[in-house]
């Protein structure tokens, strides 16, 4: 499903390229934008799917608008505001848990599969909003949490009644005879201990996030069946989509074994994704997916050897998978997200992205994103969040985010520039992460100090505090107390103000949206990294039916110099965060520009 090209009619900005602006500090009062494009149908894009095309916008329901006054956002909020999220020209949206969930990991810990939370909203609350995403042609990702469910779900109530409860084999036990259960870690416990007593029958649960998130057994046909038909459920409402949370760790390494000397304690590698992981989703694909025109985003944290195991088309898996090595960089090794010192190098970000790109140049089909429920602000962890940069920087990594060739993954707020709040104590969070490790360091006689000045940077909830709509109380997000802080820079930073200004950030995202529609080179097109080695600019070229476009992003609070021994003498500024851009390999401070090269 590709839509037909058309004539660009952005003629209102006029590029003065040719006013060298002397002084480094950012002038980015106007966009320069010259998109007028004549974009033919391509004879060279083989096997499109709109999936492909999409730009994909991310909700945090619970931080996107509230109105009851609860502080907790709700269904009816994302219905409220539907024609902004058309405004912004995006595809498809995907929601982060709205199952029914007592929220001891904000809704990755499902009581109800066929419900929806509470505080979120009603059935009828969930049909009005799909039905108005749809009248806008705008596609509902929902979020799927098949490894986990929460301890407060029926099956898991029934199944620690007793050992012999036809629900017991839904997750899995290790009975107390039978002596200590074999080390698994688990992510949220407090002591890592990925297995939990339960005294009643005498045995441990396993769970590999917290307590109150038993994973659910696999191996067991009826629970396969109750996934599937509460998938088919969902299809059949309409949604057109599962992100699938942790999906590569559905496949247990049954019977638990000790982890062998030779893995040195590395679960991931040891008994992370388990031997029957593709035969089950295979088999979901058969009884589900298949039937259904819907796409599949896979959290699968894989190598880029076994990403294709899940999405090379002949075995019939999922469409996309995304990895963490991006995300990753620039923390202590294994560590708790300790900020390294060092900081991070502009090759290493450039060879993750391109490595990745490489992965998927002839088979399967990349992700690209910076920001999400499980990460900072993109702007304070890649940009640069300082009032004199926070803008320029946030469109350049919109840029880079737009101009890749994979599906871009877009969070919420990022579209103004929301950055970090930064809380200073452990009080202020409300994630289960942030407060297990501190509890971990402090037992452990860590340092706190460290740990939370990384957080600063790193924690999850700096990237979940509510949107800031307007200048009112809390934002205009609710009119009650909002169940985590607003970051206090919402009077300035927020959509209303950017509304009214042609070259905010906003603007900016809106119109790179367009760009890449218009523009299948920077959806399909050929990738090619140029001047690896430049530790400021990162640059690369698209290439597709004969043309060239070249992009070039400075990550740097500095004038920066590309060199990608392309000749720029006839390339023309299609793109830019400066109104003044031109086509050099010249950068001001942030700059990103897009030119094409026409020789
Ligand atoms: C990954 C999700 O993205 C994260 O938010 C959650 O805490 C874990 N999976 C557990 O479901
Ligand atoms: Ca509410």
């Amino acid at each position: 499903m590709y839509r037909k090209p058309v004539f660009l009619l952005f003629v209102s900005f006029i590029l003065s390229a040719l006013s060298a602006c002397q002084n480094t500090a950012p002038n980015t009062n106007q966009t320069a934008v010259n998109t007028n494009q004549n974009q033919t149908a391509s004879k060279e894009i083989p096997n499109r799917k709109w999936w492909k095309e999409a730009v994909v916008y991310q909700i945090y329901p619970r931080s996107f608008k509230d109105t009851n006054g609860d502080g907790i956002g709700d269904l009816k909020g994302i219905t409220e505001k539907l024609d902004y999220i058309k405004s912004l020209g995006i595809d498809a949206v995907w929601l982060n848990p709205i199952f029914s969930s007592p929220n001891d990991d904000m809704g990755y810990d499902v009581s109800d599969y066929r419900n929806i939370m509470k505080e979120f909203g009603t059935m009828e609350d969930f049909d009005v909003m799909l039905k108005g995403f749809h009248e806008r042609g705008i596609k509902v990702v929902l979020d799927l949490v098949a490894n986990h469910s929460s301890d407060e779900h029926f099956w898991f109530q029934e199944a620690k009644k007793s050992r012999d409860n036809p629900y017991r084999d839904y997750y899995h036990w290790w009975n107390e005879e039978d002596g200590k259960p074999p080390k698994r870690v688990s992510f949220f416990d407090p002591e890592g201990d990925g297995w939990q007593y339960e005294p009643n029958t005498k045995s441990y649960y396993l769970h590999y996030f917290s307590d109150k998130q038993p994973d659910l057994n696999w191996e067991n046909p009826k629970l396969r069946e109750e996934m599937y038909s509460m998938m088919k459920f969902w299809f059949d409402k309409g949604v057109d989509g599962f992100r699938m949370d942790v999906i590569h760790f559905i496949s247990k390494d049954k019977p638990f074994r000790e982890i062998p000397a030779e893995f040195n304690g590395d679960f991931g590698k040891f008994y992370g994704s388990g031997p029957k992981l593709h035969d089950y989703i295979q088999e979901m694909n058969r009884e589900v997916l298949s039937k259904y025109d819907v796409m599949t985003l896979g959290e699968a944290g894989a190598t880029k050897e076994d990403a294709h195991k899940f999405v090379d088309e002949e075995r019939r898996e999922l469409n996309m998978i995304y990895h963490y090595e991006g995300v990753n960089l620039g923390y202590l090794p294994d560590s708790k997200k300790i900020i390294d010192p060092k900081g991070w190098k502009l090759s290493d970000f450039k060879d993750i992205y391109t490595k990745w790109d490489t992965n998927f140049a002839e088979k399967g089909w990349n992700t690209v994103y910076l920001g999400n429920h499980d990460q900072p602000r993109m702007v304070t962890r890649w940009g640069n969040d300082s009032p004199e940069f926070r803008e320029v920087s946030s469109k350049m990594l919109t840029t880079f985010l737009l101009t890749q060739r994979a599906t871009p993954y877009y969070y919420f707020g990022d579209e103004l520039g929301m950055n970090n709040i930064k809380f200073d104590k452990i009080e202020d969070y409300k994630d289960i992460e942030s407060i297990n490790w501190y509890k971990q360091i402090k037992a452990e006689g860590g340092d706190l100090t460290q740990f939370l000045e990384s957080q600063k940077i790193a924690a999850r909830d700096n990237g979940r505090t509510p949107f800031q709509w307007n200048a009112t109380a809390n934002a205009g997000f609710s009119t009650g107390t909002p169940w985590l802080k607003v970051n206090p820079n919402y009077e300035k930073l927020n959509a209303e103000a950017q509304e009214k200004d042609e070259n905010s950030v906003l603007n900016y995202f809106r119109k790179l949206v367009k760009f890449r529609k218009e523009n299948p080179i920077l959806i399909y097109g050929k990738y090619t990294l140029l001047d690896r080695e430049n530790e400021d600019v990162y640059s690369y070229t698209r290439e597709l039916d004969g043309k060239k476009f070249l992009v070039l992003l400075n990550f740097k609070p500095k004038e920066s110099e590309a060199k990608t021994g392309l000749d720029l003498s006839k390339a023309k500024v299609l793109m830019s965060n400066y109104a003044d851009a031109a086509a050099s390999e010249k950068l001001k401070p942030y700059q990103a520009v897009i030119l094409e090269i026409t020789n």
